[in-house]
């Protein structure tokens, strides 16, 4: 898809989600491109509206950019509950499954998703497919023999890459760990393989979010467009 489209449907997708921030919630902002169009929106309201609401990132980049348009933004751990998180993903199947970390801020986005009352995704549709894994799997691992870890990922056959940044050094996430990319091609079985990641010592979490979100509102040429995840038993939120 052309970039500068790409952005416009990001965008569109953005303005649309900050409209579920009302006066008083507790918001988790995620993390990427995307969110960026969100967090400028919601910037907006604030400064036009008077909208005023608290909120919980996913990264100190969002804190950062949400705090210059005088958001508050407190701790995950300063706040009893999240009533709703908007956040980006990097790919989403028909089962309301995504990989996500493609800006390694996974981990804490799956702390903040799985501790929120409402989970929306915001992509724009070049995101949609029928199978995930075309986009590579990120997989945050323990600096301590990281490289261990990516042998035991080639054995498997997992094709696994070490994240490296432009100064050709491993990227850190936020809590100081690598980004390991796993070049699937396709994911048949996302449950077990999530299962045998989160197995692996040395492993802190990956970026499968499987069945978590309850709708994903997607860019669309024309308006965008809302998908609610019929599936959503609500076992990890109350
Ligand atoms: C951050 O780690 C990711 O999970 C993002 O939410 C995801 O990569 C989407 O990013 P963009 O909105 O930049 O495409």
């Amino acid at each position: 898809m052309d970039q500068n489209l790409q952005n416009k449907l990001k965008k569109e997708a953005g303005i649309k989600a900050a409209q579920l921030v009302k006066d008083g919630m507790v918001a988790g902002l995620g993390t990427g491109t995307t969110v960026r169009y969100l967090v400028d929106e919601l910037g907006r309201r604030v400064k036009e509206e008077g909208l005023t609401f608290t909120g919980v990132t996913t990264s100190r980049r969002t804190a950062k950019q949400a705090e210059g348009y005088g958001i508050k933004i407190v701790d995950i751990d300063d706040v009893d509950h999240i009533d709703l998180t908007i956040d980006g993903a990097d790919q989403v199947d028909k089962n309301f499954n995504g990989i996500k970390g493609g800006g390694a801020a996974l981990l804490w986005e799956k702390i903040v998703a799985i501790n929120s009352r409402h989970y929306v995704w915001i992509v724009d549709q070049s995101k949609l497919a029928d199978t995930i894994g075309s986009f590579p799997l990120p997989v945050e691992v323990i600096p301590f023999g990281a490289g261990h870890v990516i042998s035991r990922f080639k054995a498997k056959g997992y094709n696994p890459v070490l994240r490296l940044g432009e100064d050709g050094k491993p990227i850190r996430t936020d809590e100081n760990d690598y980004i390991v990319d796993l070049h699937l091609n396709r994911i048949d079985h996302p449950k077990e393989l999530g299962a045998d990641l989160i197995n692996t010592v040395g492993v802190v979490e990956h970026g499968l979010f499987l069945n978590m979100v309850d709708e994903v509102i997607v860019g669309n040429e024309g308006a965008p467009k809302i998908l609610k995840n019929p599936y959503k038993g609500g076992a990890i939120r109350e």
